[in-house]
């Protein structure tokens, strides 16, 4: 790999390259590691316009529904091939008793939803909707159990529910509302949050309520459960460190790790999703990039209690956090979405993928009308968001082998500081097909990147290209076709068959995907 390195490095200078270019140098033969589908995972909570009016509808809404679940929605999200659902939060989690949403609807009681605006929940919306949502998605659940303010039994109970096979109490109920078999779901998280929302436990408290709710969340017949357990905040190391040490690798599938991306890095003025400066921009850009060293620091603790890496991490709240639109409700979360948010999704991807053999799931928070979405609604219209078609891109990278990259990038500079331009990762696909996503940071300037495929010899590339005006462009109920992707040729391949380079010229502001066959 260094000889491929500094053979590029080396061709540069001879074609006197400067240093707005960047070298990719990729290393098929090392494609092992398979990125794990799940990465490209969803979260959608009880919170605003995320599941009431965003998925779950009036029976009377126009729209086009299987029940009241949208399928307008439902089928745009079917074509990015969602693998997996994290519900009901989130802080709404903790506070949720599931079976306040199982039996008839107009008899489920109601309750406050204290995390969100303090409106009242119907319960419409509960397990058995959820899980249909699901099977119309094709993506499998992930639920967020109550530790919470929720009992040992009662958590033990809604496993019970959606897992078993036999005569029970709770299979009685699953029955009486319709469901004769169980619905094998995997993933279970124990409590959200728990450092915060979810209990403001310490995480040596945290620990021994672990495995004592994990106890009683059973695995059943054909029904393995893969528990998932509430993991750091940002960089609190010390939680991951006690996690791991105090739960037996066996009683965990996964541990969570939670990072928001805030354009001005405060709580407090969060920043705007659409007006910013290029220095905001920027800051913004240097928030996400901090990704990489939040799960490089994470995993290096993990490996020192599960070397052979056993435990998953689980990013299963990630995304751009800006203040809410204004005229709407700030409690509800609802954002624009611009070609920054699309950097955002694409860079953070690029990350997970280059640590698929750590990160075997994520979740982008959060779906529909909350924080960084994929899709908006308006009553009865919907529209794509930029970060939708990133997810539309990266479908590729589920399930490939990931190609270790190894990138020298030249610097993008604002007042003084600097963050790599270009960011990328790669992967092989089962039909043979290398698939290499590349973002552009620069928001001003085009960069040529050059990738060497030395030993792979292929003969075809293509290309897809997601980029906009500016960093600022959004898509809109009256515009919503602004940022969306188009064919991208602006690439050569060269070079003999054994020794081939592919130089591509990535504008300002964008993602590309190549497929290479
Ligand atoms: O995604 C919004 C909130 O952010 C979630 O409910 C919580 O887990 C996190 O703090």
């Amino acid at each position: 790999m260094k000889k491929q390195l500094l053979t590029i490095l080396m061709g540069c200078l001879v074609l006197g390259a400067s240093a707005q270019k960047a070298v990719v140098s990729l290393d098929a033969s090392q494609a092992k590691t398979e990125i794990d589908p799940n990465i490209y995972g969803m979260f959608s909570e009880h919170l605003g316009r995320g599941i009431y009016g965003g998925i779950w509808v009036p029976k009377d809404a126009k729209v086009k529904k299987e029940g009241r679940i949208r399928m307008d929605v439902v089928e745009a999200l079917r074509k990015i091939q969602i693998p997996n659902l994290r519900w009901p939060g989130g802080c709404f989690a903790d506070e949720y008793h599931w079976m306040d949403g199982i039996g008839d609807p107009a008899q489920r009681p109601k309750m406050i939803n204290t995390n969100w605006g303090g409106v009242t929940e119907d319960n419409s919306f509960g397990t058995n909707e959820f899980m249909q949502l699901c099977h119309l998605l094709h993506t499998q659940p992930y639920i967020s159990g109550n530790m919470g303010s929720g009992t040992v039994q009662e958590m033990s109970n809604w496993v019970e529910y959606l897992n078993f096979d036999g005569e029970s109490p709770m299979t009685k109920l699953r029955k009486q509302d319709g469901v004769d078999k169980p619905y094998g779901v995997q993933f279970f998280g124990i409590g959200n949050e728990s450092w915060g929302c979810g209990g403001n436990m310490t995480p040596e408290y945290y620990v021994d309520q672990f495995r004592r709710y994990a106890t009683f969340a059973r695995s059943y017949q054909n029904a393995p459960l893969k528990r998932i357990a509430s993991g750091a905040n940002s960089d609190d190391y010390h939680w991951t460190e006690v996690l791991m040490k105090g739960i037996p690798l066996g009683m965990m599938w996964g541990i969570s790790l939670h990072y928001y991306t805030i354009p001005t890095g405060s709580w407090g003025k969060k920043g705007s999703a659409t007006d910013f400066t290029e220095a905001e921009y920027f800051n913004t850009m240097k928030n996400c990039l901090h990704m990489e060293d939040l799960v490089t620091k994470h995993s290096a603790i993990m490996d020192k209690y599960d070397p052979q890496k056993k435990v998953a991490l689980v990013v299963d709240e990630w995304g751009v956090w800006t203040d809410a639109e204004p005229g709407t409700n700030p409690s509800f979360l609802y954002q624009q979405n611009s070609m920054r948010d699309a950097l955002i999704a694409a860079t953070t991807l690029n990350i997970f993928n280059n640590h698929a053999d750590r990160v075997k799931m994520a979740n982008l928070a959060q779906t529909v009308n909350v924080l960084q979405s994929l899709i908006l609604t308006k009553g009865d219209e919907m529209i794509l968001t930029p970060t939708y078609y990133v997810f539309e891109m990266y479908k590729k990278h589920q399930g490939g082998k990931l190609v270790p990259l190894h990138l020298i990038s030249p610097a993008y500079t604002v007042d003084g500081k600097s963050i790599d331009a270009i960011n990328g990762s790669a992967s092989i696909d089962k039909a043979g097909v290398m698939h290499i996503s590349l973002v552009n940071l620069d928001a001003e300037k085009a960069r040529t990147v050059t990738v060497d495929l030395t030993n792979t010899k292929y003969g075809k590339v293509s290309g897809e290209l997601l980029d906009a005006k500016t960093v600022t462009a959004i898509n809109t109920f009256e515009q919503p076709g602004n940022v969306k992707t188009t064919g991208f040729a602006d690439y050569k391949l060269s070079g003999s068959p054994e020794n081939q380079i592919l130089t591509v010229n990535l504008p300002a502001h964008s993602v590309v995907m190549l497929d290479a066959q």
